[in-house]
């Protein structure tokens, strides 16, 4: 008996690794985090499984749920949205299963930043202009951020920032960023990224109007950075005809010869 915690996308429900849907379809058991993880997703389970939304239990529920199944030899197929790396909960639930000695495999999926990067259709990254994104949030309820980590630290930087969790405190993301990219910085929302009511909202610093967080529900990424909106931008030197590299070798004395 294994758990699998599968990373099950944006809300597609074909937005999903093969690697997951088989193993959604193989186990007979299905414990789905509710809020976020859309039906469709859920007709990858076999006819006849187990399928319970976790979104009203406690962990201890959820953990009795594993141990259930566990004891009578079922695999379960875990699901949590986007990808398990990021805000999934899924440490803690591995921790527990660690001490009872329950197998588990862990199959990632696609994160929410990249299915709203795709709704987009933007490069988060281009040569010269940005190079990184930060993956983070605003404190919540549950969860306090660490001193270091706050927007503003991040935003020093100038890296693209994927605002996770956040739609609802607007006010305080565009306060917190205007000093460090400038009020003619992009900002973009994507609501409900993949999903067939899925809603982009692309503004300045400057221009968006915060009230629309409390008009959005949760499923709201927000980002922020040049690249959003950027049409002056090198091109990649990967592609340059003079760039040397292992599968083009070009020039009289390529540093990457040809195998012979
Ligand atoms: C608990 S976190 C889960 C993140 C998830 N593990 C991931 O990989 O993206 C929930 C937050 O992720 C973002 N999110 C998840 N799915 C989304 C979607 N389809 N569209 C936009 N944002 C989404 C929202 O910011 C939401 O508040």
């Amino acid at each position: 008996m294994t758990v699998h915690f599968i990373g099950a996308g944006p809300g597609a429900a074909d937005l999903l690794t093969l690697r997951g849907r088989d193993l959604i379809a193989a186990s007979p058991v299905c414990l789905y985090a509710g809020s976020l993880v859309p039906e469709g997703v859920l007709a990858h389970c076999s006819p006849g499984a187990r399928i319970v939304n976790t979104a009203p239990l406690s962990l201890d529920e959820i953990m009795a749920e594993i141990v259930a199944a566990h004891r009578d030899g079922k695999d379960v197929a875990r699901l949590h949205s986007g990808d398990l790396s990021v805000w999934s909960a899924m440490g803690e639930q591995l921790r527990r299963l660690r001490a009872l000695d329950i197998p588990y495999t862990v199959t990632p999926g696609v994160p929410s930043f990249a299915a709203a990067a795709a709704a987009l259709g933007t490069e988060l990254t281009l040569p010269g202009l940005v190079q990184s994104v930060v993956l983070t949030r605003t404190s919540g309820r549950a969860s306090a951020m660490p001193e270091g980590e706050r927007l503003a630290a991040f935003a020093a930087t100038g890296a693209v920032l994927a605002i996770h969790l956040s739609v609802h405190q607007l006010d305080k993301v565009i306060s917190e960023l205007t000093p460090h990219y400038g009020a003619d910085c992009p900002i973009a929302i994507v609501w409900r990224a993949s999903w067939p009511d899925q809603r982009i909202i692309r503004a300045t610093l400057g221009t968006l109007d915060s009230s629309l967080g409390a008009e959005l529900e949760r499923t709201a990424l927000i980002l922020v950075g040049r690249t959003l909106a950027a049409e002056d931008f090198a091109e990649s030197r990967l592609y340059a005809a003079d760039y040397d590299r292992r599968y083009r070798p070009v020039g009289a004395v390529p540093r990457f010869p040809e195998a012979s």
